[in-house]
């Protein structure tokens, strides 16, 4: 059987190294975590933008100590698992992995036909399953660059964002899942994990370099278009509840509870689906203005 799995890289390196000078691609059959040896890599002063791509991860990380589970499967990879890393300079983070989440639904799904939604603050959903998640980490960036670097510029960091897109049904073990999985082969049938790479690549380091300069007002709107939250009851980790009623220009949730619109930062809490409450794009509307 032929084992060999061919990823686009001469294509995607011939599209990115425009972008990002001084690109790099790199496909490892496997590694820990993509997230985790990028992250060495910047501490050890490799500041280069990377797409580094693993076939697989032995303890790939999810957000909140979470773990990914990616299973060897003879070489078909039936997730797709890389990070991209690369010094960015934003006037503020917050809304990043929002960013990326919209990148990563609209390539896939430009027209909405699939119904790929995005779960505040960085899943993409499909009927209330999971089909991507994405992991966003930093590291200073100690760079002979940084030194020059002064005055009124933002500080840049080195970012690393993982992304996790189930491609064929995950065969985790039990109970390893905490929301039932969606994967990509069940939307677009065929779709290899290296076709899926093709079309996500470019649309995100696009997303990390408008990010950086435009910040999140921008995808606002469009975020409200696939948010999955909006209109739902939701129960926050202090333990208390409310209704989710979209994100504002910062990216952050807004959360309409018993003592006013909370704004929530997606370091301080985690939510958890409490309810459903049925409602139509017209009253999500509505609740989306009321906030
Ligand atoms: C989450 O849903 O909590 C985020 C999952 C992110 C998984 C990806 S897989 C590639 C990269 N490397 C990791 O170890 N994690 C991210």
């Amino acid at each position: 059987m032929d084992r060999h799995i061919d990823w686009p890289t001469a294509a995607l390196t011939q599209t990115l190294a425009p972008l990002l000078p001084g690109f790099g691609i790199e496909v490892l059959a496997q590694v820990d975590s993509t997230n985790s040896e990028l992250m060495r890599r910047a501490r050890a002063g490799n500041l280069a933008p990377t797409l580094l791509v693993a076939e697989q991860q032995t303890e790939g990380r999810g957000r909140l100590g979470r773990s990914w589970v990616s299973t060897a499967d003879g070489g078909a990879a039936s997730g797709l698992t890389f990070s991209l890393g690369l010094p960015l300079a934003p006037q503020a983070w917050s809304g990043l992995s929002l960013a990326v989440g919209l990148a990563l639904a609209e390539s896939l799904d430009p027209g909405n036909a699939l119904g790929l939604r995005l779960k505040w603050p960085n899943d993409l959903l499909r009927l209330q399953r999971k089909l991507a998640g994405v992991l966003i980490e930093t590291s200073a960036c100690s760079g002979p660059n940084e030194a020059a670097a002064g005055g009124d510029l933002p500080a840049s960091r080195f970012a690393v964002v993982g992304v996790g897109l189930n491609i064929t049904a995950p065969q985790a073990p039990l109970g390893a899942l905490r929301t039932p999985a969606a994967w990509l082969g069940e939307l677009l049938p065929g779709c290899t994990a290296p076709a899926a790479l093709a079309r996500v690549a470019a649309p995100l380091a696009h997303a990390l370099l408008a990010f950086e300069r435009y910040g999140f007002a921008p995808w606002q709107a469009r975020f409200a278009a696939r948010d999955a939250l909006l209109g739902q009851a939701v129960e926050l980790a202090d333990g208390s509840s409310g209704v989710a009623c979209g994100v504002c220009a910062r990216g952050l949730l807004q959360v309409r509870t018993a003592s006013g619109v909370q704004a929530i930062e997606s370091s301080e809490v985690s939510l958890r689906r409490s309810g459903v409450s049925s409602v139509s794009d017209a009253s999500d509307s509505a609740l989306a203005a009321a906030c």
